[in-house]
C-alpha cells in the first residue's frame, strides 16, 4: 500500500505549522500571553519549536517592532556570555580591545530569548536577576549604571526546579523567569502533525530539487510512524532531507531511510513489518522472549514506549 499526500491545510503561526487541536490550543494561549509583558519559560524537548514560539511571541507582542535577540546559554562560556549580554569596556579582560555594547542595551524595548537557560552560570544568574528586578546593569569593566527595558523569553529542555535542587540554579531567578511556564508537546504527542509535517517537508524538498516524491511505501511509512522522534521536528526535517537526497524516483522507500529509522541491529537480523502481520510478529516475539518486552522492542528496532503503544493498539496484554 502506498501513502500519498491527503492535502493537509495546516494552521500556520508565522511558519509554525500544525493540524493538531492540542497545538492550536497551545498557540492560542501563546497569542494571549504574547500581549502581556510577562516572562515566559518554554519547556520542551529539543526540536519541538521553542525558538519558533519565542519569535512568534515577540512578533505578536506590543514590542514586535523592536529587536529580538537570542543567546544560547549552553553554547557560551561564562565570560563570553557576560560580555555578550552586558557588554564591556575596552580592557575589561584579556582580549577586550574595544568597547562592546551588550544585548541588554541593544535589545532595549525588545525581547531577549535565553535558550537553555538552565545552563546559565550562577554568577550570570545573579546579574540577570538584578536586571529583572531593577532593570539596570553595568557593563564589564564599567562603573556606569545602565537601564534597559526587555521582555524575557526563556527556554529549557530540563526542569528548572531540578536544577534548583542540584544547587545549579537560583530559586529567586526561577520564579522570575517562569512567571508563565509553557510546555511544548513532543512531536509524537501531536496527533496528525507527524503525517502532515512529513508531507510538508517532502513538498519543501520537492520544490528545491530535481526529485519529486509523490508517495511513500508502506514499510517506510510504518517506520516513520512508529519512530519515537527524540529530535522532534528538527530531526524529522533532517530525516526527510536525507531520504530525499539519497533515493531516486517518485516513491520514498524504506531503503532510503537513515539507520536510526531502520533500527540498529544487523540488517538480516532485523525484523520489519507491515500492517497485516505486525500483530502476529509481536505475539511471536513475546512468546520467543517469554514476555520480556525490552528484548522484543530491541528485536523490532523500536523503543519500549512504541512497543507499549502497539500492544495497546493491538489489544495484546
Ligand atoms: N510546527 C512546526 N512547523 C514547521 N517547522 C517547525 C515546526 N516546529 C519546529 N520547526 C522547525 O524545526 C526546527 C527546530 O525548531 P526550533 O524552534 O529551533 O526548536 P527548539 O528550539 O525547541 O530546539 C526549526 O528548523 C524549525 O523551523
Ligand atoms: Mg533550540
Amino acid at each position: 500500500m502506498m501513502h500519498t499526500n491527503p492535502g493537509y491545510q495546516p494552521h500556520s503561526y508565522q511558519g509554525l505549522l500544525t493540524v493538531s487541536k492540542r497545538m492550536q490550543q497551545f498557540m492560542a494561549k501563546v497569542e494571549k500571553v504574547a500581549r502581556t509583558n510577562a516572562s515566559v519559560l518554554l519547556r520542551g524537548e529539543t526540536g519541538t519549536g521553542k525558538e519558533m514560539v519565542a519569535r512568534y511571541i515577540h512578533r505578536c507582542s506590543p514590542r514586535g517592532v523592536g529587536a529580538f535577540s537570542a543567546v544560547n546559554c549552553a553554547a557560551l562560556s561564562g565570560e563570553l556570555m557576560a560580555s555578550e549580554l552586558f557588554g564591556h569596556k575596552k580592557g575589561a579582560f584579556t582580549g577586550a580591545t574595544h568597547d562592546r555594547r551588550g544585548l541588554l542595551e541593544l535589545t532595549n524595548g525588545g525581547s531577549l530569548f535565553l535558550d537553555e537557560i538552565a545552563e546559565m552560570p550562577l554568577d550570570i544568574q545573579a546579574r540577570l536577576l538584578r536586571v529583572l528586578q531593577d532593570r539596570c546593569f553595568t557593563p564589564l569593566g564599567s562603573s556606569q549604571l545602565m537601564t534597559t527595558d526587555i521582555r524575557l523569553i526563556s527556554a529549557t529542555h530540563q526542569s528548572l526546579r531540578k536544577r534548583v535542587a542540584e544547587g545549579a540554579f537560583r530559586e529567586d531567578l526561577m520564579y522570575r523567569v517562569r512567571v508563565i511556564p509553557m510546555f511544548l508537546p513532543k512531536l509524537v504527542e501531536r496527533g496528525e502533525d507527524l503525517s502532515m509535517l512529513i508531507w510538508h517537508f517532502i513538498d519543501r524538498f520537492n520544490a528545491i530539487s530535481e526529485r519529486r516524491i509523490e508517495s511513500i511505501d508502506s514499510k517506510a511509512w510504518n517506520a516513520l510512524m512508529s519512530y519515537e522522534w527524540p529530535g522532534n521536528v528538527r530531526e524529522l526535517s533532517n530525516v526527510i532531507e536525507y531520504c530525499h537526497a539519497i533515493g531516486d524516483g517518485s516513491v520514498l522507500l524504506f531503503d532510503d531511510l537513515n539507520p536510526d529509522l531502520k533500527g540498529e541491529g544487523p540488517a538480516d537480523e532485523q525484523l520489519y513489518f507491515d500492517d497485516e502481520n505486525e500483530r502476529d510478529q509481536i505475539l511471536e516475539l513475546l512468546r520467543r522472549y517469554r514476555g520480556r518486552k525490552l528484548e522484543v522492542a530491541q528485536k523490532l528496532g523500536i523503543s519500549r514506549a512504541t512497543l507499549w503503544r502497539k500492544l495497546k493498539l493491538y489489544g495484546i496484554d
